[in-house]
């Protein structure tokens, strides 16, 4: 059985003051990891302090991007070797603000993911689908192709440290795809996982939406038989708005 999975995207938001007003207002009010797990990724610059004060909490706190390179002459960059000694568990990888604003390719994504895995870490991967490929029906064709390209030279043992997220950008900030639609593209990847390492892998990792989830939509969407979980932008950013993502079983 996966264990459901309600995890935060940030994104370029909160002032450290602000994240820890935040995690103060949602401390103690958070479910069993067991039955839910929880995880807010932010700015790396303030993981470190987010991570101190909830360390008796049941909840994660994670990266939104590293760089692919552990160390170096890369000024400006997130090292991964660095995230890691901080102890972080989780990185998003391949958002699509990160393919769109800073021109990603799958082979970046692909080299980010090797070195989040070889640190240690846990991989989010973000899928994108644009309107464009929607409209043209190139669901199947972009969904499959960046799955492989992302996993590309990744062993099946750490398939159990790898998460997906199908995120169509048409549905990030706007209306969030219908739950058969959410299905639809949850179900290519784990198929995709599935062809690529085994049935057994495939049945491990989970895959997740993400796109305008929020607690009004969030319960259909993971009543889906492929969807794990939710990836959360806006809707996560208010601590009583995100309890009620994480605590969405006691509903
Ligand atoms: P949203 O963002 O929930 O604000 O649509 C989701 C994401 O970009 O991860």
């Amino acid at each position: 059985m996966r264990t459901p999975f309600v995890a935060a995207n940030w994104k370029m938001n909160k002032t450290l003051p602000e994240a820890l007003n935040f995690l103060q207002a949602i401390a103690g009010k958070l479910p069993n990891q067991a039955e839910v797990e929880a995880l807010i990724c932010a700015q790396s610059l303030f993981l470190s302090q987010m991570m101190a004060v909830t360390k008796d909490e049941p909840i994660k706190i994670g990266a939104e991007n590293v760089f692919w390179h552990d160390q170096g002459a890369f000024t400006g960059e997130t090292s991964p070797k660095a995230v890691a000694s901080l102890g972080v568990d989780y990185v998003i990888i391949g958002h699509s603000e990160r393919r769109k604003y800073f021109r990603e390719t799958d082979e970046m994504v692909n080299n980010k993911v090797q070195a989040v895995l070889r640190n240690g870490m846990r991989a989010i991967i973000c899928v994108d689908e644009t309107m464009g490929q929607r409209e043209a029906n190139e669901k199947v064709h972009w969904v499959v192709s960046q799955v492989i390209e992302a996993l590309k030279g990744v062993a099946i043992e750490d398939a159990d440290k790898i998460t997906i997220a199908y995120e169509p950008s048409w549905a990030i900030g706007a209306a969030a795809a219908s739950a058969k639609e959410a299905e639809d593209g949850c179900y290519l990847i784990r198929q995709t996982v599935a062809d690529m390492f085994s049935d057994e892998a495939a049945d491990q990792v989970r895959v997740l939406y993400g796109g305008s989830v929020k607690p009004s939509n969030q319960a259909e969407l993971m009543a889906m038989p492929n969807i794990d979980g939710v990836l959360v932008g806006d809707a996560s950013l208010n601590p009583d708005i995100f309890l009620q993502l994480v605590n969405y079983q006691q509903k």
